[in-house]
């Protein structure tokens, strides 16, 4: 159920699921860069529910919802494999009874991952197939892999407020680089730059966003991880997930119009 892909030079490779077009794994020159829990279960995902890790597509609401399930049901769907040129992998989504009965509007869901040396990049397109106008929120669940989440450094957010989804309170930015992660954080950060940079070790990542004004920034330390069953006890020390999206408000797409936006990863 996993489709791969390798950058042209071979020294990168990506394994992404068909289950919710979640990306598994991104190595690099022997270097697992994405987070995938040992209990995700990924090749025998439950139908209907997110893979735990990887980069899975929040569509079409971010969050508890109302009409279905917490962060929508694009990532607990099976996707099809339209194209895979070796390099380049485009897998498709489409709005069928399932999802009317949840979500009364068609929709296609395009999602392009291409390897390019030492970048991923991610590209999403939202095509509204049918005759009303729809509204959603999206965002690249992004799970990166670090070796200790309380040494890392995060650029990019420095001075941005934020809405703290734990305490449900609007927090000023603070100067300077977000230096390591201490405690549970679950952060919705407004109209970012569209540039952060992940420093570990020796490693950067930059995460690069077009049209994904907001970044939610997330690690569910010990306790949260505890209650999880599809999250190992002690895995919040090895992962953070730097999520850029479109969620502070809402994008409308009326019939026959298009939305896109991308995620470029280098590390
Ligand atoms: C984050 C949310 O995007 O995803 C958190 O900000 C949430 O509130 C987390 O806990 C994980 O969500 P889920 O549905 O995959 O457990």
């Amino acid at each position: 159920m996993s489709v791969h892909i390798k950058s042209p030079s071979g020294e990168a490779s990506v394994e992404i699921s068909l289950h919710g077009a979640t990306l598994l794994s991104w190595v690099l020159s022997g270097k697992e860069l994405i987070f995938l829990s040992k209990l995700a279960n990924a090749s025998n995902p439950t139908s209907g529910k997110g893979i735990r890790g990887g980069i899975p597509i929040v569509f079409p609401n971010f969050g508890p919802w109302e009409c279905g399930p917490q962060h929508g049901f694009a990532r607990g769907k099976v996707w099809t494999c339209v194209q895979n040129t070796g390099h380049c992998v485009v897998l498709e989504l489409t709005s069928d009874e399932e999802t009317k009965n949840i979500w009364n509007y068609d929709f296609k869901l395009t999602y392009t991952v291409t390897l390019n040396g030492h970048s991923l990049e991610t590209s999403l397109s939202v095509d509204n197939l049918g005759t009303e106008a729809f509204d959603f929120t999206t965002l690249l669940h992004t799970y990166l892999r670090v070796p200790a989440v309380q040494n890392i450094r995060i650029s990019g957010l420095e001075n941005i407020g934020f809405h703290d989804s734990l305490t449900k309170k609007y927090i000023e930015g603070i100067d300077g680089d977000i230096q390591g992660i201490n405690e549970n954080v679950d952060r919705v950060y407004a109209n970012t730059p569209n540039i952060h940079l992940l420093k570990f070790d020796e490693t950067h990542i930059k995460v690069e966003k077009t049209n994904l004004p907001d970044t939610v920034l997330w690690n569910p330390w010990s306790d949260k991880a505890k209650g999880m069953n599809d999250f190992g006890d002690d895995e919040y020390l090895e992962m953070v997930c730097i999520e850029a999206g479109k969620v502070a408000e809402r994008q409308f797409l009326e019939p026959s119009e298009n939305w896109q936006c991308k995620q470029v990863l280098t590390a």
